[in-house]
């Protein structure tokens, strides 16, 4: 299985992934990164782990769909099976959803349906919810709102600052997902 992983940012989601298959956990292969975001620390990573990656930003196309057409194309050329956003903040449209169909996931830092959109773990900490989580789930046309593979479930302490919440979501993210990606690999075959 060749997965194709994309973000926007810092990309600590991207490096569990990659530290993973280094490890062997994952059985797959990293094809490619595609980021839209010239800034992102993700781009070090991929250099780092000598991963071929594609800057693909939506003001260098005409428009939306010959935006995402370039990424389909990339992630063709790089042989795909999997694509796996991880902190990638922009919308998915319909040529990938057409051309990975079943085939995009993402993880999203709050237990969804709840706290969909842009700040999973601030919203979940400003609603003063007792109990948050990490989700991962295939994407389809709205925000969030895929088919949930799995979920895994935090106790929000009293004393938690934001920050305490975040660093405690993503060390949950950065072990589950390298686990639901290799589950999938498995379940393929
Ligand atoms: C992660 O917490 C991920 O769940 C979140 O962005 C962060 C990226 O961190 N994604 C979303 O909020 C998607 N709606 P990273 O760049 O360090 O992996």
């Amino acid at each position: 299985m060749k997965l194709g992983l994309m973000a926007s940012g810092n990309g600590t989601n991207v490096q569990a992934i990659i530290d993973a298959v280094s490890k062997q956990e994952i059985s797959g292969q990293i094809s490619c990164i595609v980021t839209d975001n010239p800034k992102a620390y993700v781009i070090e990573r991929a250099k780092k782990a000598g991963i071929p990656y594609l800057l693909a930003q939506p003001k260098a196309y005409d428009n939306r769909q010959a935006w995402e057409e370039a990424i389909v194309t990339y992630l063709r050329q790089q042989g795909v099976d999997l694509v796996v956003l991880a902190g990638f903040m922009r919308i998915v449209g319909q040529p990938l959803l057409d051309a990975f169909p079943n085939s995009i996931i993402n993880i999203h830092p709050a237990l969804l349906p709840a706290f969909p959109g842009r700040d999973g773990i601030g919203d979940a900490y400003k609603a003063k919810v007792s109990q948050t989580g990490v989700t991962v789930h295939y994407v389809d046309e709205g925000i969030d709102t895929g088919e949930i593979i799995a979920q895994e479930s935090l106790t929000i302490e009293a004393d938690w600052t934001l920050d305490d919440l975040a660093a405690h979501i993503h060390d949950i993210e950065h072990d589950l997902y390298p686990k639901v990606i290799e589950q999938l690999i498995q379940n393929q075959k």
